[in-house]
């Protein structure tokens, strides 16, 4: 069967790549851009940079900086006045992954009109919105290349999973000197929300050979450097591997999609605040090991890929060194349970009737090598509260 794979036009990576901003723009065609960033962003100096980094390049560009982690649809709504108020051509996604997906979709809603829920799978977005250059800051969600953006409904706490070839950005500017100065918990968490995607990426139903190229290399690569960059944040080498992974990951599985680990993530996000890398770091033992038994080749291969089984291992050994492997980088790198984190026991237990609804809504677990019932995706969330 064919694979339809989508890709930005245009991705430029390395270090200094922010300064090829005004230069991708000209190639494209555009002209005045909206940055879409966030409040931190800009106090840190980085939005007023980029903004006289295009001034200097003849682009007078607009700023929006109002968007929050985990965007909501409110905040979408703030950011499509701020897009009307002037003759913009383009949007740049400035952050991680909150400011880009709030880029991403408000470029569609902008030209196509409609509510956030318009756009909730299995709707699919096709229809181009105005070009988005992504600029990520961490490493990552890989939101820079993906097709798909997460937007909170304010009134019910969804976390909607949209899609669509629609949000692929047009160009991604990878600069892994962006994440130097991140601290420990975000790197380590966005570390693990980019090991995650090739996981999920290379054991999904959808994957295929294209996707599964992408999930190992970024796997080997993440897992190589994630301790590294936690240990020592201004690794440059480490940083720059880690952004490269991200992005190969964020390339595996726009093209196969992500599994159980983010159906059940999203929920435990949206309700508790959790951010998204964390709560995916939560879930990804478990969930390994209760997907790990229907496809136990392919979680061997990760496992010899990422270096913690030798080759000759057999496919049993193999998983059961994935696992160890799984639970030790949670104890290196300090993730919490989500009682650890401070979770009311009485709102998650619960919640867990309506998260395991929303998890199998978002599509996500239908992709899983062992696609769970509702029934067992409550048991996943009781095992993992500890
Ligand atoms: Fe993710």
């Amino acid at each position: 069967m064919p694979v339809n794979v989508v890709y930005p036009r245009i991705v430029s990576i390395g270090a200094g790549a922010v300064g090829e901003l005004g230069a991708i723009l000209r190639q494209l065609g555009l002209s005045r851009p909206l940055i879409v960033s966030d409040g931190f962003l800009r106090q840190q100096g980085l939005v007023g940079r980029v903004a006289d980094l295009l001034r200097a390049e003849g682009v007078e560009a607009g700023v929006f900086t109002d968007t929050v982690p985990d965007p909501t649809t409110a905040s979408i709504d703030l950011g499509l006045a701020a897009l009307k108020g002037a003759d913009y051509d383009s949007l740049i996604g400035l952050g991680g992954g909150s400011p880009q997906d709030t880029a991403k979709i408000m470029a569609i809603m902008h030209v196509h009109g409609g509510v956030v829920r318009d756009y909730k799978v299995p709707a699919v977005a096709d229809r181009a919105g105005l070009p988005v250059i992504a600029v990520p800051t961490t490493a990552g969600t890989g939101s820079e290349v993906t097709r798909f953006s997460i937007i909170t409904d304010s009134e019910s706490d969804e976390k909607m999973l949209c899609a669509g070839p629609a949000f692929v950005p047009a160009a991604a500017v990878v600069d892994y000197e962006l994440t130097l100065s991140k601290p420990l918990r975000l790197t380590a968490d966005t570390g693990i929300d980019s090991l995650t995607h090739a996981i999920e990426a290379f054991v999904s139903r959808r994957a295929n050979p294209l996707s599964d190229t992408f999930a190992l290399a970024a796997m080997k690569i993440i897992f190589a450097n994630i301790r590294r960059v936690c240990a020592e944040p201004g690794d440059r080498e480490a940083r720059e591997q880690m952004m490269l992974g991200s992005m190969l990951a964020g390339h595996a599985f726009t093209n196969a999609s992500v599994a159980l680990v983010h159906g059940m993530s999203r929920p435990i996000g949206a309700f508790f605040h959790v951010s998204h890398g964390l709560s995916n770091a939560m879930l990804l033992p478990r969930v390994t090991r209760f997907s790990a038994p229907a496809a136990e080749t392919r979680y061997a291969v990760c496992a010899r890929t990422m270096g913690v089984a030798p080759a000759e291992a057999s496919d049993a050994d193999a998983v059961a060194a994935l696992l160890t492997a799984l639970d030790l980088l949670n104890l290196d790198l300090q993730v919490p349970s989500p009682r650890a984190y401070g979770v009311p026991h009485n709102r998650y237990f619960d919640g867990i009737d309506i998260m395991a609804t929303q998890a199998l809504e978002s599509g996500s677990p239908g992709n899983n090598p062992r696609v769970p019932t509702h029934a067992e995706i409550c048991e996943l969330y009781r095992e993992a509260w500890d």
